[in-house]
């Protein structure tokens, strides 16, 4: 069956995804990344995925199943979970956070200690990035950021540290000024984040749903806008794993527009979207 058609001669067609295909995705996704597709996301999938299908030359999305499943196409397995995950971040995103970690950074009892922070689902790296500069501004004398995703893709982008300029637009002249290298000539419009800032993370490939491990507990640990994706009962395992990565009186910090109602977790409620162990 075919849902597309090129016009003037040449046919390329991309293939219907049919509610057999959808349901072998809803259950890799579930059991591989924990991501939660329920009925009312074919069109999402079909349009994400679809494109995907045809350039590999397969004429079915089963095809294409059996291909990412089998050894030969673990790199387009990779893929296939990069075009459905959703990687929308910004710098100093959702600023509440932000104002929380400047006080916790400057507080007197923070300051004896080293800071370990890791950003637990880091897409293109404007998260990490923005975590680095809040502690570099804060002048905090020991501090290092862990920065993972499952997406090898958004991982290479986030390691690069380059952006087009106008992802700058909510960074004042001042931080721009002190934390980015402007682009010229063939990288005009373009900006790179400073070695200074690079050099303060280590970018690491992590699926929150798997086993991973660290070398080091963390004192605040932030996982946000991923476990919106992912069912009940992946969250509580998600929170319970991350929560056993925090020191004692580390922080969680989620999404606002997460919550950690309804699953049972070890951690005291602070402020909206964050937790302290
Ligand atoms: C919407 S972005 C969130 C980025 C950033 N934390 C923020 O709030 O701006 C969600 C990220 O979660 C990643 N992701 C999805 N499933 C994951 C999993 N099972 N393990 C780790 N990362 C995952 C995606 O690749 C994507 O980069």
């Amino acid at each position: 069956m075919l849902s597309a058609v090129e016009p003037v001669g040449r046919t390329i067609a991309i293939p219907a995804l049919t509610p057999g295909d959808f349901q072998r995705i809803q259950q890799l996704a579930y059991q591989k990344f924990g991501f939660d597709l329920r009925g009312g996301k074919e069109d999402m999938v079909a349009a994400r995925l679809g494109n995907r299908v045809r350039e590999l030359g397969f004429g079915t999305f089963s095809g294409y199943l059996d291909h990412v499943t089998s050894s030969a196409g673990s790199q387009d397995f990779v893929e296939m979970v990069d075009l459905l995950t959703t990687n929308f971040t910004s710098f100093f995103r959702e600023i509440a956070h932000f104002q929380f970690l400047e006080k916790f950074l400057t507080s007197p009892s923070t300051r004896q200690k080293p800071v370990r922070i890791w950003s637990a689902a880091c897409s293109s790296g404007e998260e990490p990035y923005s975590l680095a500069m809040a502690c570099l501004e804060s002048g905090v004398p020991n501090f290092r950021i862990v920065a993972t995703d499952i997406s090898s893709r958004i991982l290479q982008k986030a390691r690069s540290g380059t952006y087009s300029l106008d992802r700058l637009s909510g960074i004042s002249s001042e931080r721009q000024h002190r934390f980015f290298l402007r682009g010229h000539g063939k990288s005009e419009g373009f900006c790179r984040v400073k070695p200074e800032v690079r050099s303060a993370i280590d970018f690491q490939s992590v699926n929150l749903v798997q086993t991973y491990s660290h070398s080091t507990h963390f004192s605040m640990i932030w996982c946000r806008n991923v476990m919106i994706y992912f069912d009940k009962p992946t969250q509580e395992r998600v929170v319970n794993t991350l929560a056993s990565w925090l020191e004692p009186g580390g922080y969680l910090v989620i999404g606002h527009s997460e919550a950690l109602n309804g699953i049972q977790h070890p951690l005291r409620y602070v402020q909206p979207a964050v937790y302290q162990k």
